[in-house]
């Protein structure tokens, strides 16, 4: 259990964007053990995705403990059917093509991650849950570079991009069903929005 002050409601909408984050973390585990396992990577490769599977795995029990802390979200049955499609969808037998979409959606992770942090939420004062959004933050920034830097080189700049898009229109259509809860701890949907439009720079 996380020891926190916050009013009611905000930490229903909080308890409400962890059933979308908490899902990620679940399939992020398979995904990076699948993925270590593919004889296409080095050897190097293979053991930065065990690494990242065991943080996910940490990530997952983190999140754990947080939500025992907060109400029980309402149950939502649409939203989990369409979480389960998005994250089974990512997958690709084109190895490059499933490290671009997991780039697009861990970096959607650290924007939403950045924004609970952020003073402008009602989250921060928080100790003990910006401490794992901090934990978390900080290894999903290193999932990034790992997926983007496969992603980019096994795909190539123009596929990697279009699947980048494709991640995060998908990802936003999801967020915004949770557009109500995103308001409920102070984060603003529509700025959410504009910054998983962004796309990266890449050499
Ligand atoms: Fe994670
Ligand atoms: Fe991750």
């Amino acid at each position: 259990m996380i020891g926190h002050a916050l009013p009611d409601t905000v930490a229903e909408s909080l308890a409400e964007l962890l059933l979308v984050i908490g899902c990620g973390e679940e399939s992020a585990v398979f995904a990076f053990q699948r993925l270590a396992g593919r004889g296409e990577l080095q050897h190097h490769a293979q053991g930065q995705l065990l690494r990242i599977a065991r943080e996910e795995e940490h990530h997952e029990q983190l999140l754990r403990g947080l939500r025992a802390s907060l109400p029980t979200p309402r149950p939502d049955p649409l939203l989990k059917g369409r979480l389960r499609r998005f994250f089974l969808t990512l997958e690709s037998r084109e190895i490059g093509v499933h490290f671009a979409r997991l780039a697009a959606l861990d970096s959607a992770v650290c924007s939403i991650l950045g924004e609970l942090r952020s003073p402008k939420g009602k989250i921060h004062l928080e100790s003990g849950i910006a401490r794992i959004f901090q934990n978390i933050h900080e290894d999903e920034a290193n999932h990034v570079r790992t997926a983007l830097s496969l992603g980019h080189e096994l795909a190539g700049r123009q596929r990697f991009l279009e699947e980048w898009v494709w991640t995060r229109q998908r990802l936003g259509a999801l967020l915004d069903m949770k557009a109500e809860a995103f308001e409920g701890v102070g984060i603003d949907p529509r700025r959410l929005h504009q910054r998983l439009r962004k796309v990266p720079r890449l050499a």
